[in-house]
């Protein structure tokens, strides 16, 4: 709280802000189709007066023509907002309502109580304070009634409110109330939640929802809006460790670099030493600039841009934290899974992993078991099912940033991606970072070139540098080779230089012996690559011909020709190892540009410009080449 206490003396509308947020509470509802979710918002709404007066003149004649509440204003057209639902009689999507009383703003997601919407219920919970579970007295808790209150307590919702509701259909009956309070509390015991509230309630009439009812006298508690009004939900996430999931770096000019997102938890100050996740890179904090000017604190929830005193590298995907706290980084995790998607799970498929930030293949390896939401008891399983829950190892195709998910309900969240249709097929939190699993998935596969790569999780590729000597071929493929390496892949770089001190020492520079020089490596890298190896091949290769050959050597896809286009004035200009200036005063022969041709590529996968590009850049170009076009990810089995 001594952050809250500094803001007063910083600044004054930050603190006011704060302390609005604080008065803040996002609830979710759920429960069966039909046991009155959105009637219950409706009434919400209505009863607090929070409709305006158009709205309320159309629902009534709407409630007319749709006519399944007889003359009674059909309170669920207020919340359905969707004509398909209004026909089918359905919540499909997940709705937000705003709505405030003196006390405290409310922001409610009207999650869909049909079977097959598990998946905008998690959505819709994954921020949520409270979840409101609705039953319908008379049938009690059902499957949905357990399969809901078990995502919500996966979600790391800590307070439910079970409204026991259409009591009116059984004269506010207190045994058959007492008896679902009963039968939910015994099922929610192994649950985590930090408190759990019955509430006898109609919905449709209104009673226990705004005010106390007087027909249900024997019921001591409060109303469901009293409750909400006043439920301790501050869970103070001022405190926990800074985490801003950087969405786009931003650069307007030359002079100004900033690293935009959203505050996903904690405060940062100005002068605030942070560091850099996957990086690892550290700087301090400059500037905090919002959309209403800068500031020197800007904690949770706030859409800011940080700039740096360091001009450090940092893109989309990152994570920026406080270097006392960092967040972690892995490509290996247990993870908790709700399949929410008609298609199966199958465990070995590639799919897309998206966090806050970030989008990487991901397989899942390996399915632990399956959790029987009956009993929450862990099932063998090989695959899940619509709206089953799971545990299962991933293995994400590049590191990502992270908090385990019961650490920081935002950087430990994500969903899975179908890539062909793109899809969300799945939702899940991450319990922990695994070690690398080494053959635990590509045991059974012959050794084959593919399943060498499949092990590596890469696509095998030769990337062939050419270019004059001097051009910065070398220098660049080192760079590609470390940020690979940094990545987790697995490579080799083959370097003329280098080679010619051991398997070529027999070649010198005429054009036979480049020609053989070319030949040799391009034998050798097929080799490599064969081993499914990411192999970068860095020679002058000066001739049309030998590149093309070494290109048909290997399978389509897998040669990636890189132009290192330094002109020659340049090239020599530079002169690192001084051979220029011996060429032109005739101590070499043959050398390439001088005396010897050098033809250029004529349609290269790449062309790297080293004289408006820094070396820096190239890699980083070649490297999301390489991501985008697929080479870093596994192959499907
Ligand atoms: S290639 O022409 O056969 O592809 P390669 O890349 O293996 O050449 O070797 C080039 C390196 O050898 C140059 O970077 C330079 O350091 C050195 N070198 C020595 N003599 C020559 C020459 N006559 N021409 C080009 N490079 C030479």
């Amino acid at each position: 709280m001594a952050h809250l206490d500094d803001l007063i003396a910083t600044d004054i509308h930050a603190y006011l802000r704060a302390q609005e947020k604080k008065s803040f509470l996002r609830f979710i509802t759920c429960g069966s189709v039909d046991d009155g979710k959105s009637t219950l918002i409706g009434r919400l709404l209505y009863d607090s007066k929070l409709i305006y007066e158009d709205q309320l003149a159309s629902i009534e004649k709407d409630s007319k023509k749709s006519g399944t509440q007889g003359d009674k204003i059909d309170l669920a057209l207020l919340v359905d907002g969707l004509a398909a639902e209004r026909e089918q009689g359905i919540t499909i999507d997940v709705a937000y309502r705003f709505f405030s009383t003196d006390k405290r703003k409310f922001i409610v997601a009207d999650t869909p109580g049909h079977v097959q919407y598990t998946r905008n219920m998690a959505t819709g919970a994954s921020t949520a304070d409270v979840a409101i579970l609705l039953i319908d007295a008379r049938y009690g808790v059902q499957e949905q009634t357990r399969r809901h209150a078990f995502i919500a307590s996966l979600l790391g919702i800590k307070h439910v409110v079970v409204a026991v509701n259409k009591m009116d259909l059984l004269g506010f009956d207190q045994a058959t109330f007492n008896d679902i309070e009963v039968d939910f509390r015994e099922f929610a015991a192994s649950l985590n939640f930090e408190d759990i509230r019955c509430i006898p309630m109609s919905a449709l009439d209104g009673d226990n929802v705004i005010r106390k009812s007087d027909r249900s006298g024997w019921y001591q508690g409060p109303s469901l809006l009293e409750y909400l009004e006043t439920v301790d939900v501050d869970s103070a996430t001022l405190d926990a460790p800074f985490r801003l999931p950087v969405q786009w770096v931003n650069r307007p000019n030359l002079d100004f670099r900033g690293f935009s997102g959203t505050i996903a938890s904690g405060t940062i100050e100005t002068g605030d030493e942070v560091i850099v996740i996957p990086s690892g890179k550290r700087s301090k904090v400059k500037e905090i600039v919002t959309f209403d000017g800068h500031r020197e604190i800007a904690r949770e929830d706030m859409a800011v841009t940080l700039t740096l005193t360091d001009e450090i590298d940092i893109s989309r995907g990152d994570i920026i934290c406080k270097t006392d706290a960092p967040a972690e980084q892995a490509d290996q995790f247990q993870a908790h899974l709700i399949w929410m998607s008609e298609q199966r799970l199958f465990p070995g498929r590639q799919y897309l992993l998206k966090t806050a930030n970030k989008t990487v293949p991901v397989t899942v390896n390996r399915l632990k078991h399956r959790i029987d939401i009956n009993d929450f008891s862990e099932v063998a399983a090989k695959t899940l099912d619509l709206n089953e829950i799971g545990v299962a190892t991933l293995s994400l195709g590049a590191p990502i940033a992270f908090d385990p998910y019961g650490d920081n309900r935002q950087t430990g969240a994500f969903i899975l991606i179908d890539r062909q249709t793109n899809a969300t097929v799945g939702a899940g939190m991450l319990d922990y970072a695994l070690r690398r699993a080494k053959n635990v998935v590509w045991q059974d596969l012959d050794v084959s070139k593919t399943a060498r790569a499949a092990q590596k999780n890469q696509r095998p590729v030769l990337l062939w540098f050419t270019g004059l000597s001097g051009s910065g071929k070398s220098t660049i493929a080192n760079l590609v080779d470390k940020r690979l390496l940094d990545l987790g892949r697995h490579t080799y770089t083959l370097d003329g230089d280098n080679v010619r001190h051991g398997l070529n020492q027999d070649l010198n520079f005429s054009k036979a012996d480049r020609v053989e020089n070319i030949r040799r490596i391009g034998e050798v890298a097929k080799l490599m690559v064969d081993a499914g190896l990411i192999t970068m091949a860095s020679f002058i290769s000066p001739y049309r011909a030998e590149r093309d050959m070494a290109r048909r050597l290997l399978e389509e896809g897998e040669f990636v020709e890189i132009f290192v286009n330094t002109p020659l004035e340049v090239a020599e200009a530079r002169d690192v190892k001084g051979l220029y200036a011996r060429a032109r005063a005739g101590e070499i022969k043959n050398f390439t540009g001088i005396d010897s041709e050098y033809q250029a590529p004529k349609n290269p996968e790449i062309t790297v410009n080293t004289v408006e590009m820094s070396a820096e850049d190239a890699a980083e170009m070649i490297v999301a080449h390489l991501t985008e076009n697929g080479y870093l990810e596994g192959q499907d089995g």
